[in-house]
């Protein structure tokens, strides 16, 4: 994301829109992502994309000659489908 538009919004927007293809076109159970601890708003992103926080790896990856902790973030069908019809003002269907 070209830094004149962050924080705008268009990431998260974008991050809506990826799990809505996930869970509604392909069917996925869960889908998940993470961030290093350093991009903190990376995680927060995925916060306000409602998705839970599962944990943090530490030093799990290495970038050139450093290694850095992993935050990992999950969400579930059931979970995106109660907040997309929160959203709707519906109550979520018995079958979630
Ligand atoms: C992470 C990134 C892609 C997010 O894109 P974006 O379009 O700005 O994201 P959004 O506008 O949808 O949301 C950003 C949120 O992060 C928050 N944020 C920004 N900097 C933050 C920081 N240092 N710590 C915590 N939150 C932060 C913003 O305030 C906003 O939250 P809010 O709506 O509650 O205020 C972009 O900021 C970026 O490229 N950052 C620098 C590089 C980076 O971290 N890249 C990821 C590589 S893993």
């Amino acid at each position: 994301m070209g830094v004149p538009f962050w924080g705008r919004g268009y990431t998260t927007e974008a991050g809506a829109a990826v799990l809505g293809y996930g869970f509604s076109s392909l069917s996925l159970h869960r889908i998940f992502a993470r961030h290093v601890v350093r991009n903190p708003a990376s995680g927060r992103v995925m916060q306000k994309l409602g998705m839970t926080q599962e944990g943090c790896q530490r030093q799990h990856i290495r970038k050139g000659e450093r290694f850095e902790d992993i935050v990992n973030y999950g969400m579930l069908h059931q979970e995106w489908e109660a907040a997309t019809s929160r959203r709707a003002g519906v109550a979520p269907s018995a079958s979630a």
